[in-house]
């Protein structure tokens, strides 16, 4: 998507691979929307250090991350072997895959990439054959959100409020996002809506990303704080809601998402309010069975506690907001159950969470 820097607007994509340097090319979101920064990590061990410090996130980010830092650590290899390389690749695989624990993106984006190596008789092919299937990740990720947004722009009508919580645009993704990707695509057949987008306490990433997101791209929103969507929705201000995911269970329609998602889409069943979920086919989980066996990410309890921002001057603090003394609890993401979620807006269609296990051989 464009970002648009003194004045002037260029195209970027979250991650990219640099393969004269055997580097992964990352925006450093953390420094979002105050500093546009890329960045680079020039070893997979960097690479994975960059997902799990959250410079790189969202699920399919992440997964594009992982899919490329696989093919970095393939070039690394300097042994000599098929069976020493890939014992490699194993331990690289593991290294990127433990970065990050709910999102299942990386993980099929680097099974699918070692299954394509597999066709290669030397590493020298094994190597050329992981690049290759990293970028082609990297391009179905950017084709499966623009078909995304093809699906969804028919359920935003002129004069919408959309309500989202925390970042499934184009910086969660290689480019373009799921959640805003309808959204995108309405905007480009004229229509006229109002996002709100929840603040996502405690990263914040609805009111630093998706609101820079929404901003570089021209559409009216306004931050709330994550308890103000109760109110607004009882006052009859949100007419739809969308997010995006971390892991949605094939078998079950459960939908595992950033920490407060379930809360939403409890209130929105309450208001009668249509309740959708976009996801790439790589966030599609087809093995678990039950939603509570999804791992869920407990982060530092100093996220909860504190809060990070720009000064005055233009510095970066974080400040203390809790007590000082007091513990916390940080679960990064919930399970939302498929009987509160209106539809799984993919690119092959708009199905009920139930209906994607009978659907299974269009979602491969
Ligand atoms: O902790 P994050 O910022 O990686 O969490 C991101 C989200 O929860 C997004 O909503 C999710 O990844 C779905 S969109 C890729």
């Amino acid at each position: 998507m464009n970002v648009i820097q003194r004045g002037k607007a260029r195209a970027y994509r979250t991650v990219d691979f640099d393969e004269a340097a055997n580097a992964v090319r990352l925006i450093e979101q953390r420094l979002l929307p105050h500093r546009f920064e890329v960045v680079s990590t020039r070893t997979h061990v960097e690479t994975a250090a960059a997902i799990r410090d959250m410079v790189v996130r969202g699920a399919g980010a992440i997964g594009a991350t992982a899919a490329f830092g696989l093919a970095q650590g393939a070039r690394e290899f300097k042994g000599r072997g098929l069976a020493a390389f890939e014992k490699h690749v194993g331990r690289v695989f593991e290294r990127l895959k433990e970065a990050r624990p709910t999102a299942v993106d990386p993980v099929n984006a680097m099974v699918e990439i070692r299954r394509r190596m597999e066709s290669g008789g030397t590493i020298a092919e094994r190597q050329v054959l992981a690049l290759e299937a990293a970028r082609d990740f990297a391009e179905e990720d950017v084709r499966h959100c623009r078909e995304i947004g093809e699906q969804g722009a028919p359920l935003i009508r002129e004069g919408m409020r959309v309500l989202t919580h925390c970042n499934a645009g184009w910086l969660a993704f290689v480019d373009i996002g799921t959640a805003t990707a309808p959204l995108y695509a309405a905007q480009a057949a004229g229509r006229k809506f109002h996002v709100f987008c929840d603040e996502t306490r405690p990263r914040c990433q609805g009111a630093s990303l998706t609101a820079w997101e929404l901003h570089q791209q021209g559409i009216a929103h306004s931050v709330i704080a994550d308890n103000a969507a109760g109110h607004l929705m009882q006052r009859g201000e949100i007419d739809l809601v969308i997010v995006g995911s971390d892991r949605v269970l094939g078998r079950t329609g459960e939908v595992a998402n950033k920490i407060g998602t379930y809360t939403k889409a409890v209130l929105a069943k309450r208001h009668r309010i249509p309740f959708y979920v976009a996801i790439p086919l790589s966030t599609i989980d087809w093995d678990l069975t039950d939603g509570m066996q999804i791992p869920i990410e407990e982060r530092s309890p100093t996220e909860v506690l504190g809060a990070w921002g720009v000064d005055e001057s233009g510095k970066r603090r974080r400040v203390q907001v809790a007590n000082p003394g007091s513990g916390a609890r940080n679960p990064g993401f919930d399970v939302t159950p498929p009987e509160l979620i209106t539809g799984i807006i993919t690119p092959v269609g708009i199905l009920p969470p139930r209906q994607l296990w009978k659907n299974r051989e269009r979602l491969v």
